[in-house]
C-alpha cells in the first residue's frame, strides 16, 4: 500500500469543506510522514521558560521517539541536546531538575560538561587516537519565545517568530505576565488518540456546549469568535462570572477567555481570572497514542485554595471531558461504519461555534501530505 496523500488546495474552500480522511489518523506510515515534515521540521513548544530559569536546571521531553535534554548551563545559555551518549547511545538524563557541573552517563560514566563537550571518557589515555572533540553531544535548536521554550531539530531552522509571527506580542497582550508565571500543577496523561485529533478537538468551540457545562456558563458564547493567523489561531470570549466554570468578583482583572493554538499541536489558554494560564503540549508518539502534558501556572508558588480546587477542577473535569471525546473519536475514525470524512460545519458569520478553526489546521496538513 502506497502512502496516502491529500491535495495542496486540500479544504481550500471552508465554506465546503470535509475533514482529512480518517487513516491519515490511524495510519502508522502517514505518521512516519508527518513525523519527518512535521516534528522534525518544526519549533516544537517543550515548556515554560520557568523551569529552565536557574543555571543548571535541566527538562528532558520524549518527541516522536527522541528523548531531548533542555539544559540551562552554569554560564547561562540554554542549549538542547539530543539525550543519547555518543559512546553507546545510553540515555544521559532523566527527569527534570537540577543537574551537577557535569552529566554522567549511568552506563560507563563518560562525563559531559553542560554545553556538549565531553569532559571524560574512562581509560581514553590506554585507547588509540582517541578524539575528545570527536564525542560532544548532539545538540538541536533551542529558543524561548513568548515566555515558553521552544526546540526545532532542523539545524537550518529560522527562529520561532518565522514559524509564528506575532504570536509572543498577542500572548503578552492577554496575559502581560506571561513570563513570571510559575508551575502549580501538571497533569500528564498518555492520550489514545492521534495528535491531530486532539488539535482539531481544540480548534472548535461546537462541542462546548454539549461537552463543557462549566466552560459554556462562564464563558459568552454570542461573542465568541475564533481568528485565523497562518500558524497560529485565537479563539476569544467574555467571561461570566459561573459557579461551574470560572469564577470572579470586581476586583478581577481579566473577564475574557483567550485560547491559542499554535502550530502543530501547542495551545495556550488565558482563562478568565488574574495571573493564571494554561498550555497544553501535545508530544506524538504513534498514529493513535499522543502524550499530553497539561499545565496550570500562577504567579503565586503558594497556591491558595481557590487555586487547589481550580486545579482540582481542571484535572478532574474539564480536561477529562476533552480526553474522553479525542479517544472516541479515534475509536469511531477507524469504524467500517464511518464514511471516512466529516462534514466541517463553517458558518456563514464564522460564529462561535463554527468550525472554521478546523478547515484551517486541515489546510495546513494537507500542505505536508500533498504529492507535489
Ligand atoms: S554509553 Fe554512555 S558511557 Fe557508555
Ligand atoms: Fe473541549
Amino acid at each position: 500500500m502506497t502512502t496516502p496523500t491529500l491535495p495542496a488546495d486540500f479544504c481550500g474552500n471552508p465554506d465546503e469543506a470535509f475533514t482529512i480522511p480518517a487513516e491519515f489518523y490511524t495510519r502508522q506510515d502517514v505518521f512516519e510522514v508527518e513525523k519527518e515534515r512535521v516534528f522534525a521540521n518544526s519549533w516544537i513548544c517543550v515548556s515554560h521558560c520557568s523551569e529552565l530559569a536557574e543555571p543548571n536546571s535541566f527538562i528532558t521531553r520524549e518527541v516522536i521517539g527522541e528523548s531531548i535534554a533542555i539544559v540551562r548551563g552554569n554560564d547561562q545559555v540554554l542549549r538542547a541536546f539530543y539525550n543519547v551518549c555518543p559512546h553507546r547511545g545510553h540515555q544521559l538524563l532523566s527527569g527534570s531538575g537540577k543537574s551537577k557541573n557535569v552529566i554522567t552517563c549511568p552506563y560507563h560514566a563518560w562525563t559531559f560538561k553542560l554545553n556538549g563537550q565531553l569532559a571524560f571518557a574512562r581509560n581514553c589515555i590506554e585507547v588509540v587516537n582517541f578524539q575528545n572533540d570527536k564525542f560532544e553531544l548532539s545538540p538541536l535548536k533551542v529558543e524561548e519565545y513568548g515566555g515558553f521554550v521552544f526546540i526545532n531539530m532542523n539545524p537550518n531552522a529560522e527562529s520561532v517568530e518565522s514559524q509564528l509571527p506575532g504570536l509572543a506580542a498577542q500572548l503578552r497582550t492577554a496575559c502581560p505576565n506571561v513570563e513570571d508565571l510559575r508551575l502549580g500543577a501538571r497533569f500528564v496523561t498518555s492520550v489514545n488518540a492521534n495528535w491531530k485529533a486532539v488539535v482539531d478537538n481544540y480548534m472548535e468551540c461546537y462541542h462546548c456546549a454539549p461537552a463543557h457545562p462549566g466552560f459554556s456558563d462562564s464563558v459568552r458564547m454570542d461573542t465568541y469568535g475564533h481568528t485565523l493567523h497562518g500558524n497560529w489561531t485565537l479563539q476569544f470570549g467574555h467571561a461570566k462570572s459561573s459557579e461551574k466554570g470560572y469564577s470572579f468578583n470586581d476586583a478581577t482583572s481579566n473577564r475574557a477567555f483567550s485560547g491559542f493554538w499554535a502550530w502543530p499541536c501547542s495551545m495556550f489558554n488565558v482563562p478568565p481570572g488574574d495571573d493564571f494560564m494554561t498550555a497544553l503540549y501535545e508530544f506524538p508518539v504513534s498514529a493513535d497514542v499522543t502524550l499530553q502534558y497539561y499545565d496550570v501556572y500562577f504567579l503565586n508558588t503558594e497556591l491558595t485554595d481557590a487555586q487547589k480546587k481550580l486545579i482540582d477542577w481542571y484535572r478532574d473535569v474539564f480536561s477529562q471531558e476533552d480526553l474522553r471525546l479525542v479517544e472516541s473519536v479515534q475509536k469511531g475514525l477507524k469504524s467500517r461504519g464511518y464514511r471516512g470524512q466529516g462534514r466541517i460545519m463553517v458558518d456563514r458569520q464564522r460564529s462561535g461555534i463554527s468550525e472554521h478553526g478546523i478547515a484551517h489546521f486541515h489546510q495546513l496538513v494537507g500542505k505536508v501530505h500533498s504529492a507535489s
